[in-house]
């Protein structure tokens, strides 16, 4: 009989005001900012992290689905090509897809541990309990941390592959990227360690638009979420109902932007930080970009970061990538 896993037993490396610090001065900096912007790494309360799950299971939402398909593909490849002692995953979220990477790496070679690195601890609880089940011979680890501060606390034992899944790593903005890429080899050394980044890819405005604003509205419901988390961290009086969502493709930058959309003036007071923030009508708030690459621009920013590209695969459409590297 396996005992329960509670927040007990992850490893934690949030500062104990984490919460309390870090949303406040990423609020002060994103809310006093035009326009104004907010990370995306406080969607993910207990509330945001069970709507994302909700996401990767709506029609519309194809990223979930292709990285699967690309794994059940190519797994057996990528682990001949970087066999690993520990597979540390960063963002791991409900650890889902990655059964297919564990199995395919117990396969290849000697395969001891895996870690679980996220900021929600609820994730952290309930990916565990089907992973003990899964794979009982592996030792098990999770780790709240920050991956953008804290990669140099996480485990070192072992060659480690470092997979960064979901297309999470368009999430960032493009200096933060380069920055965590270079954080990320940093931490490998100069053994024979390996990361593996999945990474969604360009496609047409009319594919990418409806994963981001879904008919049945739960993305709009998690977009709304990060008032919530600010009303219930921050005391924050936003009326979150009285915000629409709103996902638009930039040509530019080649990301899409969700934001929220104020539908009437407001004047919103945030007593946390001691702010009072006010809102035109139409004014809107953006809360994340997520970047699609062209395999190209993957590669040349993984070679800046001083990584060889070692192989890259795709599901069956090609509309999501995933690859490989190692440190040159
Ligand atoms: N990798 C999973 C989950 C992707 S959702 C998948 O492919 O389905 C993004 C995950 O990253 C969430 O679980 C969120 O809690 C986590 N996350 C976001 N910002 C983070 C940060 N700065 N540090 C650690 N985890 C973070
Ligand atoms: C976690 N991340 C890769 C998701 C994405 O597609 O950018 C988050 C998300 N935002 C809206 N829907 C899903």
């Amino acid at each position: 009989m396996t005992t329960a896993f509670t927040p007990a037993d992850i490893t934690h490396h949030l500062p104990p005001h984490f919460l309390a610090d870090s949303l406040r001065r990423d609020v002060l900096a994103g809310l006093g900012s035009t326009p104004k912007t907010l990370p995306p790494k406080w969607f993910y309360d207990q509330r945001g992290s069970g709507l994302f799950e909700q996401i990767t299971q709506l029609p519309e939402y194809y990223p979930t689905r292709a990285e699967r398909e690309a794994l059940e593909l190519h797994a057996r490849e990528i682990a001949a090509a970087a066999p690993a002692e520990t597979l540390v995953e960063l963002g791991s979220g409900s650890s889902r897809k990655t059964p297919i990477l564990l199995r395919a790496l117990q396969e290849a070679g000697p395969l001891a541990r895996y870690v679980a690195v996220d900021v929600s601890d609820s994730a952290l609880v309930a990916a565990h309990e089907d992973l003990a089940r899964a794979f009982p011979e592996l030792e098990l680890e999770a780790v709240a941390a920050d991956f953008e501060h804290q990669l140099h606390l996480l485990p070192s034992t072992g060659t480690r592959m470092v997979a960064f899944l979901g297309g999470t790593i368009g999430n960032f903005e493009p200096q933060q990227r380069r920055h965590f890429l270079r954080a990320v080899r940093g931490m490998l050394g100069d053994g024979d360690g390996s990361v593996l980044l999945g990474a969604d890819l360009v496609k047409p405005v009319d594919q990418l638009l409806p994963a981001y604003d879904d008919s049945q509205g739960v993305t709009a419901d998690f977009n709304r979420n990060v008032l919530r988390v600010l009303n219930a961290e921050l005391g924050a009086d936003f009326d979150v109902d009285a915000f629409e969502h709103v996902a638009a493709w930039n040509e530019a930058e080649e990301w899409v932007e969700m934001r929220l959309r104020a539908t009437r003036p407001m004047r919103v007071r945030l007593p946390g930080v001691g702010l009072e923030v006010d809102f035109a009508e139409g004014e809107e708030l953006r809360t994340e970009v997520s970047a699609k690459f062209r395999p190209e621009r993957l590669e040349e920013e993984l070679d800046d970061a001083g990584f060889r590209l070692a192989g890259r695969w795709t599901d069956a459409a090609g509309r999501f990538t995933l690859a490989l590297a190692k440190p040159c």
